[in-house]
């Protein structure tokens, strides 16, 4: 057995149960090809996240301009105390898109013996790793992992969850990378199977200062340039591309009719390439869209998630108003 696949087995071994539900791999190239042929020309987000560009979010997370994990943090530390007794004793965690270690730590640090924890990740590696790590800290309490694209409803009836109030949490900005009807769609696979008691911890960026959003996704340091850029670094590397990534400019801007910030790669000149033997061209201006960031407010917010069949409790916000944890409960009025 090769050491790496004698360390997935000792991760495996760690959890109390693993699922693969084998979610579709994304097919980057035809995704690629689809993209640039389209108008206006876009690659789908989830390309970002590769090892490199998971390394450059990382840093994004640590930067002056990019307030968001740092307030999140900031508030989940002032209301545990609250969040322990919302949550009860011997709650399950249930977190889609197994994410930052940090976070998930502090909640499971403050909670009251928490009995169980379930991360869901499309990316099988980078769960098993994650919550190995987890089951190894915390003896106590039931970790199990399932490799799924949560995208599509949480598929988790069927698993040997212990006992106990579910709090299904969701941190960071992640739902604002959805469009509404998706954002919608995504909280109602969420909803569904809930049960009374059971809850959902969902953060949200707040609509703010114009300058303060753009800078937040445009830094001094260019970390975010290069991680949107590290898309096209893939497509050259993966794709057989042949993309001067130096010619395309990194653009962050605010859409205030849809309430989010648009990222871009604009062309500085005209410009012509292939992706695996396909020609394509850009003019100077011509623009790729990667990504938005929806931005709500209290009530944008609480539309949405009434809409997706939930009752908003409790809001928890920073002092700026920068931020805002929400949990959510399933309404039951037909
Ligand atoms: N969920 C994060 C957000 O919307 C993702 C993110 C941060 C991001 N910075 C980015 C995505 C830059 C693309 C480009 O805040």
């Amino acid at each position: 057995m090769t050491d790496r696949a004698l360390g997935r087995q000792q991760a495996h071994a760690a959890l109390d149960f693993f699922e693969d539900q084998h979610p579709p791999a994304g097919d980057f190239l035809r995704d690629a090809l689809d993209g640039f042929a389209a108008t206006p020309k876009r690659v789908p987000p989830v390309y970002f996240y590769d090892a490199k560009g998971s390394g450059l979010f990382d840093q994004i997370t640590d930067l002056e301009e990019y307030y968001v994990t740092r307030t999140e943090l900031s508030i989940l530390d002032s209301i545990m105390p609250e969040l322990a007794e919302r949550a009860g004793p011997g709650a399950v965690v249930v977190e889609p898109g197994s994410g930052s270690s940090v976070k998930i730590r502090k909640l499971l640090d403050g909670l009251d013996n928490p009995a169980g924890y379930l991360g869901l990740d499309i990316s099988k590696t980078h769960l098993i790793n994650a919550v190995a790590d987890l089951a190894e800290s915390y003896a106590d309490v039931s970790v199990g992992a399932v490799c799924a694209d949560f995208t599509g409803g949480l598929n988790i009836d069927h698993l040997p969850l212990p006992e106990g109030r579910r709090v299904i949490f969701f941190p960071g900005s992640t739902v604002g990378n959805f469009e509404p009807d998706a954002a919608r769609n995504l909280l109602k696979g969420f909803r569904n199977g809930m049960r009374s008691g059971d809850a959902v911890l969902i953060g949200a960026d707040r609509v703010k200062d114009e300058a303060r959003l753009v800078a937040a996704y445009d830094d001094a340091e260019g970390v975010t340039a290069q991680f949107n850029l590290n898309l096209i670094n893939r497509i050259n590397r993966e794709l057989d591309g042949t993309i001067d990534a130096g010619a395309l400019k990194h653009l962050a801007i605010w859409n205030s009719e849809k309430s989010r910030i648009e990222m871009h790669l604009e062309a500085k000149r005209d410009m012509r390439f292939a992706i695996s033997g396909e020609h394509f061209e850009m003019k100077k201006g011509e623009r790729i869209h990667t990504e938005n960031s929806h931005k709500f407010t209290l009530a944008s917010f609480s539309t949405l998630a009434e809409s997706a069949g939930f009752t908003v409790t409790k809001t928890w916000s920073d002092a700026e108003n920068l931020f805002t944890l929400f949990w959510l409960e399933p309404c039951w009025e037909a």
